[in-house]
């Protein structure tokens, strides 16, 4: 097979950038190289989100591009991964009949064979009908659809895995994690990376289609994630982030391993009925969320930073609490959706909580980790729905306060999004009007920022370990040639696709990210208007889109984020390249010397 050219572009959350990491690093080892540029391509991969609607519209509109460059290219391959994949289905080709494949996120494991077949299929159907291969140029002309036979799909569907029992033992997609090619250079200079532990989510909130897409929630083996850890580790990785819808739920019960091909399987996650301790499980062979921080911790001390995304607010052990509060390279940091602060709409939701108990983990979260002697405090990041299916002016009011008392360092705030399949979807009327959705979305956001910013201040004189990510979005910009064209040299690219705000120390207004250094949304997809890929990692701006820190004349700007993920930008002085490039993906010490509308200033120590 000739070396195939793919442009793989993903949307959406960390999970589908984990996910397209590794289906680029099977692809790769098939001979297929990636190019930067669609134009550049001889296959088109979109690895989508569907969370919101607006994810959705993006990938359409990519899919619209292509049936034009078909017509020119009537060899080129178009895949549609992921998500809308596994929820559109068949509707998908139907609707865009150019597509040749397509492949739910459960199901990634095939995609090198699907695409094979795919290339083949093409390559033979234009060599048996000589008239489909000059180039046709105009949209109404577009080449004739694959016959369905020859259309490459794989879709979990999800009510027949859910269904059966012993599907989530024979998960494949284990496979996919396993298959992760580690080196030197597959984490480069970043020396970040995402390891899932668990996929899937039992929880069937009413609004989110994660459920369906993925699929049952399922628990990775510890040894295989210890193994990968230690892998990326030994690799030169020093910040690793465990992935999962709901990652306190992690739990393996090692009486009930199954191993198929010879490898030991995920498996199906059980609602954890636990108390806030680990006596929960007394008695069964079983390694908790706690465990595994703790193993991880141990077993692979080159990691310097060990960190984790979204937790679910109910039933978070103290057990995890308290590994988190022994474990010094464990961060101190939690994303904890909330995602409003009306009872009445949390049990509309279906989230199992009230404001009241999920305020209450909060405080005992923070009072597990309050230390004054080692002065390392908790931070907390959460997402917010507005105008989900008759929020009234006073649930409104319920969620700022919430705000106010969460104090998050930031938060995800979105637009309620009418998912088809989903039960708001199907018994609760979209009866928010979109400039009502648009004012309180405009609303929390700014009283968001307020508390950024406070947040923010507290931490001023302080001492703390940052982790360098890279230069600052300054610097990049400074770097770049007055006139010069923006150049993206990665060929995988991410492209947020939300409906919402996001605000904080993190990122704030329309500007966002798809990388690995700044915090997106897990269970899924990022927040509004995509990345700047070419500029990097997802630093804050200001309103006007100016960078947030000014930085010195004559010096290099650096970006870090603490251990809370809070960035922080650092002046060299002096413009010192060599050293600034030595300080990149390590973990060093700075003060705190002032904060900004989105950013902390820090100088070595
Ligand atoms: N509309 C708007 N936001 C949603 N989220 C999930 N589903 C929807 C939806 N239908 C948000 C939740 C979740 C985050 C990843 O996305 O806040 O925590
Ligand atoms: Fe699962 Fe999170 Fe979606 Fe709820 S919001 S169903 S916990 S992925």
């Amino acid at each position: 097979m000739p070396s195939k050219a793919v442009y793989l572009e993903t949307f959406g959350c960390q999970m589908n950038e984990l996910d397209s990491e590794l289906v680029s690093g099977q692809l790769r080892a098939l001979g297929y190289r990636f190019v930067a540029q669609p134009e550049q391509a001889d296959v088109l991969l979109y690895n989508t989100c569907s969370v919101r609607e607006h994810a959705e519209q993006k990938v359409w509109s990519r899919l619209g591009i292509d049936r034009l460059r078909k017509a020119e290219r009537p060899d080129l391959v178009v895949g549609v991964l992921g998500c809308m994949a596994e929820r559109d289905g068949e509707d998908l080709i139907r609707r865009m009949p150019q597509v040749d494949i397509l492949c739910g996120p459960g199901e990634l494991d095939k995609l090198p064979a699907l695409l094979d077949n795919a290339v083949r299929t093409r390559a033979s159907l234009l060599a048996d009908e000589p008239g489909a291969s000059p180039p046709l140029s105009s949209a109404s002309n577009v080449p004739p659809p694959l016959p369905p036979s020859a259309r490459q799909v794989a879709l979990q569907g999800s009510t027949s895995r859910r269904s059966a029992t012993l599907s989530a033992a024979q998960d494949t997609l284990e496979l996919l994690d396993l298959s992760r090619s580690v080196s030197p250079e597959s984490h480069g200079r970043t020396r970040s990376a995402y390891v899932r532990i668990t996929r899937g989510c039992n929880k069937f909130c009413t609004y989110c289609v994660v459920p369906f897409t993925r699929g049952a929630e399922v628990h990775r083996p510890p040894d295989h994630i210890v193994d990968e850890c230690k892998r990326l580790a030994d690799s030169g990785v020093v910040e690793v982030t465990l992935l999962g819808q709901t990652v306190n739920h992690y739990r393996f019960e090692h009486g009930s391993v199954v191993t198929v091909g010879g490898v030991t399987q995920p498996q199906k996650g059980r609602t954890y009925k636990g108390a806030h301790n680990r006596d929960a499980f007394a008695g069964e062979r079983v390694t908790t969320f706690a465990d595994l921080l703790r193993r991880i911790h141990d077993e692979a001390p080159a990691i310097e930073r060990l960190r984790f995304v979204t937790s679910y607010p109910r039933d978070f052990g103290d057990d995890v609490l308290e590994v988190i509060r022994d474990h010094p390279r464990i961060c101190r940091y939690l994303h904890v959706p909330a995602q409003t602060g009306s009872d009445r709409l949390l049990r509309a939701m279906n989230r199992g909580y009230t404001v009241g108990e999920y305020l209450e983990f909060l405080d005992r979260a923070r009072a597990h980790l309050h230390q004054p002697e080692i002065d390392r405090p908790l931070t907390v990041a959460g997402d917010i729905i507005v105008g989900f299916p008759s929020e009234t002016e006073e649930d409104h009011a319920a969620t700022a306060e919430l705000l106010r008392r969460a104090r998050y360092k930031n938060c995800f705030i979105f637009k309620y999004s009418a998912r088809p399949g989903t039960v708001a979807f199907e018994k609760l009327p979209d009866d928010v009007p979109e400039h009502v959705k648009r004012r309180r979305n405009g609303e929390l956001l700014a009283l968001q920022q307020e508390i950024s910013a406070e947040v923010g201040r507290e931490f001023v004189g302080r001492t703390a370990r940052v982790f360098v990510e890279g230069f600052s979005r300054l610097e990049h910009r400074r770097r770049r040639p007055v006139g010069a064209a923006r150049v993206n040299g990665d060929a995988l690219h991410s492209v947020g696709g939300g409906g919402g705000g996001v605000v904080g120390l993190t990122v704030m207004g329309k500007l966002s990210n798809g990388s690995l250094a700044s915090h997106t949304p897990s269970a899924c997809e990022m927040p509004p208007d995509g990345p700047l890929p070419e500029e990097g990692r997802g630093e804050p701006v200001d309103a006007e889109g100016a960078i947030a820190s000014s930085g010195e004349r004559g010096s290099v700007q650096l970006s870090a984020r603490t251990e809370g993920d809070l960035i922080v930008h650092i002046d060299l002085p002096g413009g010192d390249d060599a050293r600034a490039e030595s300080l990149i993906g390590r973990v060093i010490t700075v003060r705190l010397t002032d904060s900004r509308a989105m950013s902390l200033v820090g100088t070595l120590v």
